[in-house]
């Protein structure tokens, strides 16, 4: 798709940075209680993050690192659910910003090359959806490790290639095989002590379907016109696609730091 001069900007920014403003602002008219379901955009599943809660030992005052924490939807579930202490590492200013004025969690703008937390400072970590948009993972996987004690936890949601070169990826992803991902965390330091994929899990309620599905409903009310809108809507639909093709598979691990 070509887009006007105007409208020009990366995929991966509408798709994480324009669209959590406007996930904010749907939220803002929808009410707060679909603030959490909004904004959980790579795990998306109460299902997945009580796993990853409990397979990452995560209890009452635990520090938790979500590292590419997005809108702060996964981090603001451990809050909520387990009592963990979360911080949102996120690059996108605005979905760092929805994090804070949305869901009350707090984050700062940073990337996964450089964590802005000291040395084993975090009791877990997590990084959700985020080592397929990155290239160099054997840096973030290390800024992971860094940031953890020996024996801290990692919870890790990953979209795995499960083909050589998954055909018409969206923008800015690249799939690790799971071999390949296995490889790069014993490098980093950890071994992988539990792992499901997403579909064995149980897919959300009604409910959180619902509130998924009305702020998605009021976003493209209100910017369905915008290329921007077009240019998330795509990359969403490559990813599904693949999914469906069976090209990726989503799975969920929990590793310790050795
Ligand atoms: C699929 S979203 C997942 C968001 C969130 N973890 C969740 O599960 O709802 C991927 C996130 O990774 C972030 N991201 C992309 N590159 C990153 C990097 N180099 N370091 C940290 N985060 C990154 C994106 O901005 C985006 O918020």
């Amino acid at each position: 798709m070509t887009l006007p001069a105007q409208d020009e900007g990366s995929a991966m920014e509408a798709e994480f940075d324009v669209v959590a403003r406007w996930t904010r602002e749907a939220v803002a008219e929808l009410g707060p209680e679909h603030g959490i379901p909004a904004a959980c955009r790579g795990s998306a599943s109460p299902a997945a993050l009580d796993w990853l809660a409990r397979a990452c030992g995560l209890r009452a005052g635990t520090r938790l690192v979500d590292v590419g924490g997005g809108m702060g939807g996964p981090a603001a579930y451990a809050a909520r659910h387990v009592g963990a202490r979360p911080l949102v590492v996120e690059p996108m200013p605005d979905a760092a910003r929805t994090a804070t004025a949305m869901l009350g969690c707090t984050a700062v703008v940073g990337s996964g090359d450089r964590v802005p937390v000291r040395a084993g400072r975090a009791d877990a970590a997590w990084c959700l959806g985020v080592l397929c948009t990155v290239e160099d993972k054997a840096a973030l996987l290390a800024e992971l490790r860094r940031v953890l004690p020996a024996g801290g936890s990692l919870g890790l949601f990953v979209l795995v290639a499960r083909v050589e070169d998954p055909p018409d990826p969206p923008d800015g992803n690249h799939f690790p095989t799971a071999a390949r991902l296995g490889v790069l965390l014993g490098e980093a330091g950890f071994e992988v002590v539990d792992g499901v994929a997403l579909t064995d899990l149980p897919s959300p309620d009604r409910e959180w379907q619902d509130r998924v599905d009305r702020v998605e409903a009021a976003i493209e009310a209100a910017h369905g016109d915008s290329p921007r809108f077009a240019q998330a809507r795509d990359q969403e639909r490559r990813i599904a696609q693949l999914m469906g093709e069976g090209a990726i598979s989503a799975e969920l691990m929990a590793a310790v730091a050795r």
